[in-house]
């Protein structure tokens, strides 16, 4: 008896029709494109630039994003360490049900450190994984400022401000870094597209 079954569970999974009748079926292959950076670095505009440029192509894509999911599925979470886990435990549990419907599903989430990241790649499936590292220095995302939380977290309004009084530890070995001071937007955008097209067994898109 397994672990599901011990609760009671019983994943039907195996009957219901699979990924490569829904790959099939739209003509492309579910991946993830996972992002990660400070906030203000450019993820949210980066993934909405390229959801633009792959739907343009005929691809389905979906964006999962931090300030959205978090005022929906995850609104009962906040920014300790502990929230953090559980915030992109499921993000990567909902991804993977993208993923494994043939979606480009694009993430975009501040996702701090490299056992978060582990995390959301092994429950996604590494070969369907790739990360993304939007590189943009601290200096820039704050002089943005865009939502102006910098300012609030320098002034001690918000605690555990990721990047001001929280860590964030870069990725190793991203496969793409994309510092948004240096590149222009349609520059990153086609960065990934090479790196997606790549990844897709369909070779005209
Ligand atoms: S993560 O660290 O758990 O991956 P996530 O990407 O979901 O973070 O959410 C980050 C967004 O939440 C930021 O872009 C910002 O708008 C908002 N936010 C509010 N409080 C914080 C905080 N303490 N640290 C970081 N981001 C915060």
């Amino acid at each position: 008896m397994n672990e599901t079954m011990k609760h009671n569970v019983y994943p039907i999974f195996d009957k219901m029709m699979t990924r490569a009748d829904k790959e099939q079926l739209l003509n492309q292959r579910g991946l993830m494109v996972w992002f990660t950076g400070l906030s203000g670095s450019g993820k949210s505009t980066i993934a909405i630039a390229l959801e633009r440029e792959l739907h343009r192509r005929g691809l389905l894509c979906r964006i999962l994003d931090g300030d959205n999911i978090r005022s929906g599925i995850n609104n009962n979470l906040g920014f300790s360490e502990e929230d953090r886990v559980e915030n992109i435990r499921r993000i990567a549990e909902v991804g993977k049900l993208f993923v494994d419907t043939g979606i480009i599903t694009l993430a975009a989430f501040i996702s701090p450190n490299n056992a978060l990241r582990q995390m959301a790649a092994e429950i996604i499936g590494k070969e369907d994984f790739i990360e993304v590292y939007v590189s943009t220095p601290i200096e820039v995302c704050e002089q943005r400022d865009v939502k102006g939380l910098y300012a609030r977290a320098r002034r001690g309004e918000i605690k555990d401000f990721t990047g001001v009084s929280a860590p964030f530890e870069a990725p190793e070995h991203p496969d793409l870094s994309l510092d948004t001071s240096v590149l222009t937007l349609e520059e990153s955008v086609g960065k990934l597209i090479e790196l997606i097209l790549k990844r897709n067994e369909r070779k005209e898109i």
